[in-house]
């Protein structure tokens, strides 16, 4: 999607990368698209409005009560926007951003929004990783916030980590393809499952295992925001559901089955990113099992393997099937077996050391064409491949 003649409102935040939303700006200048600018106070301490002013003819906006303006400045910037890039989204920013606070005029703006927005964040990698960031993070992106980096580099201190903002131009990138998505994917409807099932063994125990549920979230997000009709089938996490799709809530293999199963005569495509449990106990206990002896055998028998059934029973070529391959080695090769052995379109095959709980993903898409090996992306850029693979084959 082109950038050309969309409006779109640069938020600056205060932190160093402030300078290059400068470049940012002139970016989307160069690309077609209408800008203006609001700042935050802090945001002024690090670069000059008047720069912004200067690169797109309008005054960049600092100050709720601009008397340049008799109406309400927040609201005439959020009706204008298409969208609206926060860039750098510091620590802060996104803080009171996910609380909803409107006290300056950026922050008033996005409240105010009814357009799509993307946060470029920067901060130190310590800020970004803090419980409080995440928990930030999480909410808004539930709240239906796009976000484009941070990425590795060089920080402000001089050490190279996380925390750095995106370039300028892979913002744009983002923006024109991710925010103003194509709504490629209407009319169609597609089932993803997500997160771990959890199998009892008894009222207070489970055998279960590390997936966050992230990768299936970021499906379900993108295909959403492409315009289709999403199911998500979700084993218990501790991120909130993406907004604006159906979600159905399950525990077991067994209970994600049969949630699967209901579903099956709506849906076009499947994606499994699940970690279902291969096995669970042959019995579950009604009451606490108490210990006993110094060693303990459990029984566990096999769960159904639910994309392989679905691969087995499909008529034709609907829906289109995608499993997702977790390896320790032989990525591909396992990758492959899989493709085969359970009847499916596409197989997303990628290490168990860069998956898990991870915003960031590296992956190989093994399908019955070939390999595509991927390189490093967001967890996003990889569900919108996968998009790109399944609208395909529909
Ligand atoms: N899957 C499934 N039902 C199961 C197990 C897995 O639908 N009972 C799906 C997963 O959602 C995923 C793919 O199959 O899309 C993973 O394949 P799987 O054979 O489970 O991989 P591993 O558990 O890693 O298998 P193995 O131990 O054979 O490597």
């Amino acid at each position: 999607m082109t950038l050309r003649d969309k409006q779109i409102v640069v938020g600056v935040g205060g932190g160093i990368a402030a300078f290059k939303a400068v470049e940012l700006v002139r970016e989307l200048g160069r690309r077609g698209a209408k800008v203006r600018v609001a700042m935050t106070a802090s945001a002024c301490r690090f670069v000059g409005p008047i720069t912004f002013t200067a690169l797109t003819g309008e005054p960049a906006l600092t100050d709720l009560w601009d008397p340049r303006y008799p109406g309400e400045v927040h609201v005439e910037l959020a009706r204008w926007a298409h969208a609206i890039v926060i860039a750098p989204a510091t620590a802060n920013l996104m803080a009171r951003a996910a609380q909803g606070f409107a006290d300056d005029v950026v922050l008033a703006t996005l409240a105010c929004a009814n357009s799509p927005v993307l946060m470029a964040p920067a901060m130190h990698e310590r800020m970004w990783r803090a419980a409080a960031t995440r928990r930030n993070l999480e909410r808004l992106t539930s709240d239906g916030v796009h976000f484009a980096g941070p990425v590795q580099g060089a920080l402000a201190d001089g050490s190279v980590a996380l925390g750095r903002m995106q370039e300028p131009a892979a913002i744009a990138d983002v923006l024109a393809r991710e925010v103003f998505a194509v709504r490629d994917l209407g009319g169609v409807t597609i089932l993803v499952s997500a997160g771990p099932t959890l199998e009892d063994l008894d009222p207070v125990r489970f055998i279960s295992n590390r997936s966050s549920g992230r990768m299936g979230y970021a499906v379900a997000a993108a295909a959403r925001d492409r315009g289709a009709t999403v199911i998500l089938v979700t084993g218990p996490t501790s991120i909130p559901v993406p907004a604006g799709v159906e979600t159905i809530q399950v525990r077991s293999a067994l209970e994600m089955q049969g949630a699967i199963a209901s579903a099956l005569p709506r849906v076009d495509a499947i994606v499994m990113t699940a970690a279902v449990a291969d096995y669970r106990p042959a019995e579950s206990k009604p009451r606490k099992v108490k210990k006993q002896g110094e060693t303990m055998t459990l029984e566990l028998v096999k769960n159904p393997d639910i994309l392989a059934e679905l691969g087995r029973t499909r008529q034709g070529k609907r829906p289109v099937l995608v499993g997702f391959a977790m390896e320790t080695h032989d990525v591909v090769g396992y990758g492959r077996k899989k493709l085969v052995d359970k009847r499916v379109d596409l197989v997303v095959a990628n290490e168990a050391s860069v998956g898990f709980g991870r915003d960031d993903t590296q992956a190989t898409l093994v399908g019955r064409e070939g390999d595509e090996a991927l390189p490093p992306m967001t967890k996003t850029e990889l569900a919108n491949r996968i998009l790109d693979r399944i609208k395909a084959k529909l």
